[in-house]
């Protein structure tokens, strides 16, 4: 099969992690055990985990003129992802997330820097890549205007559009219109809705108004199999050691395996995310083709 061509618009960060055995309260000063940089950024991420698994990616996005911003460049070519779409701006620090990592989960505060510079009309140069994709893939760490023009042009084009609304924040129904498939977790879904986010996954599901394939950590996902029914999918049991950037593995992979059906794009995606937490840092643990067939052969058929 031919390496599928994917475009991800979204954010380029570099991750500050801390790890501590617990979560401070606040006002608390805690010591803590390790301090590492990754790199990181809901873009960056979903375009590594792509290009590992072997896609042909081009990323559209923006760094600051700083030393981050050069090893945030250099990173994404050594994967071999194509940045010709990816802006240097002047006047804005590369984007950062500080992360805490405790008690088997994560705290992150993004500062978007450069990537709240990214606007429309840079959107809009990078048109070919966007036509030229087998997927659009975005998320919302850039500003919503630059996502609803990646919509529009992937909807122009006839391509998928694919969006991981996270951080998640409510969305504008032109927006929700032009989604292909929309991939949040369930506190996700309820925002991006405007819904209690007490309603169950399954009714928060049914009043979408686009196809969601929900993803539930270790507890895999839920998505409508597109001919009007909800399809469960257990996740894999693994060790994890920093669950950051599961999602965004999960949504990189999910676009390279799309072609062969939900079923088996969602049961390969939920395994490159497992193997993706075995790693500290969210980009370390993103497995290459040859780790998901190994990973995916040591499984007990579903
Ligand atoms: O999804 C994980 C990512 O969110 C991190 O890499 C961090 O940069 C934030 O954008």
């Amino acid at each position: 099969m031919q390496a599928p061509k994917i475009t991800v618009t979204g954010s380029i960060n570099i991750d500050l992690v801390t790890s501590s055995p617990r979560f401070p309260q606040p006002g608390e000063t805690l010591m803590g055990t390790s301090f590492e940089r990754f790199m990181g950024g809901k873009g960056a991420n979903q375009a590594v985990a792509a290009a590992r698994l072997g896609a042909s990616v081009s990323m559209v996005g923006a760094v600051g003129s700083d030393a981050f911003g050069r090893e945030a460049l250099e990173n994404l070519k050594r994967e071999g992802i194509n940045i010709e779409g990816v802006q240097v701006l002047e006047d804005a620090p590369t984007g950062m997330a500080n992360i805490t990592v405790a008690e088997g989960d994560n705290h992150i505060i993004v500062v978007a820097g450069a990537n709240s510079g990214i606007t429309p009309a840079h959107i809009e140069a990078c048109e070919k890549q966007i036509a030229a994709a087998d997927a659009v893939l975005a998320q919302l760490e850039i500003p919503m205007a630059c996502v609803i023009t990646a919509a529009a042009l992937a909807r122009k084009h006839g391509k998928p559009f694919i969006l991981n609304p996270a951080p998640a924040q409510k969305l504008p129904a032109e927006l929700l219109d032009w989604v292909t498939l929309l991939t949040p977790n369930a506190h996700e879904l309820a925002i991006c809705l405007g819904l209690p986010e007490n309603m169950p996954a399954e009714e928060l599901i049914a009043r979408a108004p686009c196809p969601v394939l929900m993803t539930r950590g270790s507890e895999g996902a839920l998505y409508h199999d597109g001919q009007g029914k909800l399809r469960r999918q257990g996740g894999f049991n693994v060790m994890p050691v920093d669950t950051t950037g599961a999602g965004d593995t999960f949504n990189g992979a999910f676009a390279v395996f799309r072609a062969e059906g939900m079923e088996t794009a969602v049961r390969k995606a939920n395994a490159a995310a497992a193997l993706s937490v075995t790693k500290a840092g969210a980009q370390s643990g993103m497995p290459d083709a040859a780790a998901l067939a190994t990973f995916l052969a040591a499984q007990t058929p579903p």
